[in-house]
């Protein structure tokens, strides 16, 4: 089975953040589906309001943990219609370098009920810099009575909603199903072994 990576960024800076846990279930089914996974925290890693004209502005690490993976899972609480400053700020780090040849997955938590406009927004800044969006995707709307405290399950709290869980764990398995397409696709990677086979039978 060939081997992925998937990161997820969080981009919420709450310490108790629902966005996490969601980000969280998903991650585990991508490690359930073979991959390896890593999640990157905004509320920790340390990003500074991205300056164009600085040469290094100590992000290079976050940077390298986007552009080494497979695929990246983008979180983000709804901000007033939008996903957060913090995750465009990550963003704006980040390029083609970063995303090209890498596949996408969304998911939005909102307070109230609608979160279509952020995933929209979220969906558009990752084509802008060459990412593959997936087309599942997870919104969560109430997000505050879809969550509840439980030290057995992962980040420590269940989600009360089977649906929510269901489709965070297809996203995870989405990402690293799409990842093994494009590692494997004789288009994309025309020199890998299992490539050179299918290349042979043509
Ligand atoms: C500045 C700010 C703006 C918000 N704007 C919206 C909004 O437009 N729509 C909405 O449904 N919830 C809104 N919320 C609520 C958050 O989306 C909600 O609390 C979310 O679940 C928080 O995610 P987190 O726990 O990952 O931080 C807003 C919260 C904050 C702090």
């Amino acid at each position: 089975m060939t081997a992925v990576s998937v990161v997820a960024v969080c981009g919420s800076l709450r310490e108790a953040s629902y966005t996490r846990t969601a980000l969280t279930y998903a991650l585990d089914a991508a490690e359930t589906a073979g991959a390896t996974t890593t999640l990157l925290d905004l509320r920790t890693a340390d990003v500074p309001m991205y300056d164009p004209d600085a040469d290094d502005q100590g992000v290079s690490e976050h940077l390298a943990t986007v552009a080494d993976a497979d695929a990246v899972i983008l979180g983000s609480p709804v901000y007033h219609g939008t996903f957060t400053g913090a995750l465009k700020n990550f963003h704006d780090h980040c390029g083609w370098d970063e995303y090209e040849d890498t596949v996408v997955g969304l998911v939005a938590t909102a307070g109230g009920g609608s979160y279509a406009s952020t995933l929209d927004h979220m969906r558009a800044t990752a084509r802008g810099v060459h990412g593959h969006v997936v087309p599942e995707q997870v919104g969560i709307r109430n997000a505050s009575s879809k969550f509840s405290p439980d030290p057995t399950e992962l980040d420590d709290r269940a989600i009360t909603d089977p649906d929510i869980e269901d489709r965070l764990r297809d996203l995870g398995q989405a990402v690293v199903r799409d990842a093994r397409r494009f590692a494997t696709d004789p288009c994309q990677n025309p020199t890998s072994d299992e490539n050179a086979t299918a290349a042979d039978d043509d």
